[in-house]
């Protein structure tokens, strides 16, 4: 038999329940609060999520049914082929074997789709009408457009105007699927007027966005607002990639020695690991790494703090790594990276020692990403192109140690509406970001006087 590039699984051998980490971490989460650091309770939450997606952030059951209308909505682009990059691997000269989750096979082009269709029924289900949201690359924005066209919401998103600029394609695609994307900051809500009063020529920010979706939220009829990433619930959703990639590893009885994943809020990374790391507490070796920009190095260079998620501060505190609630990462093509703060789960289970991190420069991870799609055919996402980066510097030492390191990694999309990217890269126009210590010092005066989460 010729050599085995893809493990694919059959429909009824997706998943049927999301893995909660909650329910296995050695310490609990420490929960939000607010600027006095007095937690939050689930009430505090509804004018903003729905009560059914409220439980699931706060349970700590292990296992949580996936309802068969998100299944049947699922099984339109997954199981998702785990693959074996042998040509990559070539071109590196490595022992190593590259195993990779591929997430561009949804219709959005990312993992994103795996939460959008799980928060779309959960609002449908608790009579919701319309959802507002922020993007930054676009990618969660066309997901939650297309999630919200299958169960019959309407939907508005905020992207952030770099990348609402950079990729006009991906409003299109916002609109084929029946919703309004605008550039944030906009002069539509109040945090976006007085952003723009003060920065009137800003790239825009994650954060400036979630503000701007936010009050739209709480202040419109039957609307909620839907996150794509950061929140417990989001990070649960993705646990079905991790879930099927050891499903794939059984079937031909391999497991990985180290698994991948870029990070910007931190749920593909969740999405992959976290199933992995339940593997890690109960014993088994493996290392998990997630790797960040150096523009916006969250989990290497930000402090375990309680901040706020949002530029305005609507959001509660969250105990999580933070470069501060008014970072503005420079404009790399990375759109989807460039958060200042990190989900909670991941920043704990940091915390916790179960997982390490790197940052790497936008040229590097090009430069792989390039390379990746001279091999494997298919091109990246630039956030994608960071997790290529680290597993090709895991290959590249596992060749110079002679070991047959087995590398799993998420590519969590593609990137055929980031060619301005590309093109940059390929003209010799990209530089690097690399943030410095001045910028980063100036950002995090922004925590001063914010409560300070308990020691472990
Ligand atoms: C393809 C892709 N990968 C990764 C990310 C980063 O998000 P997260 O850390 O939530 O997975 C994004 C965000 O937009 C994305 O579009």
């Amino acid at each position: 038999m010729s050599r085995q590039c893809k493990v694919l699984l059959n429909d009824d051998e997706m998943p049927r329940q999301w893995y909660n980490i909650q329910a296995d971490l050695p310490h609990p989460l420490p929960p939000p609060v607010d600027k006095e650091g007095k937690p939050i309770g689930p009430q505090a939450l509804a004018p903003v999520f729905p009560m059914n997606l409220i439980e699931q952030e706060v349970s700590t059951q292990r296992w949580i049914d996936i309802p068969e209308a998100v299944i049947e909505k699922l099984l339109l682009y997954r199981p998702s082929p785990l693959c074996r990059a042998y040509a990559f691997e070539k071109a590196l000269k490595t022992p190593a074997k590259i195993y990779y989750k591929n997430e561009g096979v949804s219709p959005a082009g990312s993992h994103k789709p795996n939460t959008a269709i799980a928060q779309a029924y959960y609002n449908k289900e608790f009579g919701i009408k319309r959802l507002t949201t922020e993007t930054g690359a676009g990618q969660w924005g066309s997901a939650l457009a297309m999630a919200c066209k299958l169960f019959g919401l309407a939907c508005k998103v905020y992207m952030v105007r770099i990348s609402f600029e950079q990729k006009p394609f991906r409003k299109m695609m916002m609109n084929t699927w029946g919703a309004e994307c605008i550039a944030s900051p906009s002069n539509q809500t109040n945090a976006g007027r007085a952003i723009l009063a003060k920065t009137p020529d800003t790239p825009g920010s994650l954060a400036m966005a979630i503000s701007e979706a936010i009050e739209d939220a709480v202040t419109s009829k039957d609307t909620r607002y839907s996150l794509g990433s950061v929140l417990n619930h989001v990070l649960l959703h993705q646990t079905i990639i991790g879930l099927e990639a050891q499903k794939q590893f059984q079937k031909i009885g391999a497991y990985p020695d180290v698994v991948i994943g870029c990070v910007g809020g931190g749920s593909n990374f969740a999405g992959i690991s976290f199933p992995f790391i339940c593997d890690k507490i109960h014993g088994k070796k493996v290392r998990i790494m997630a790797v960040e920009p150096a523009a916006c190095p969250t989990l290497t260079r930000g402090p375990f703090v309680y901040d706020s998620g949002d530029v305005a501060m609507m959001t509660p505190l969250l105990a999580m790594h933070s470069l501060g609630h008014t970072f503005v990462p420079r404009p790399i093509h990375a759109g989807g990276l460039r958060y200042h703060g990190m989900a909670p789960l991941v920043s704990h289970v940091m915390r916790e020692g179960l997982m390490e991190a790197c940052a790497i420069n936008q040229l590097e991870c090009y430069r792989s990403a390039v390379m990746w799609a001279h091999t494997e055919g298919f091109i990246p996402a630039p956030e994608t192109s960071h997790a290529i980066a680290a597993a090709a510097q895991e290959a590249i030492r596992a060749r110079e140690e002679g070991k047959e390191t087995t590398i799993l990694l998420n590519w969590s999309g593609h990137g055929l509406m980031d060619l301005t990217g590309y093109e940059k890269f390929l003209t010799g126009k990209m530089v690097d970001a690399t943030l410095s210590e001045d910028d980063l010092g100036k950002s995090l005066q922004s925590l001063a006087g914010l409560p300070q989460p308990p020691e472990l």
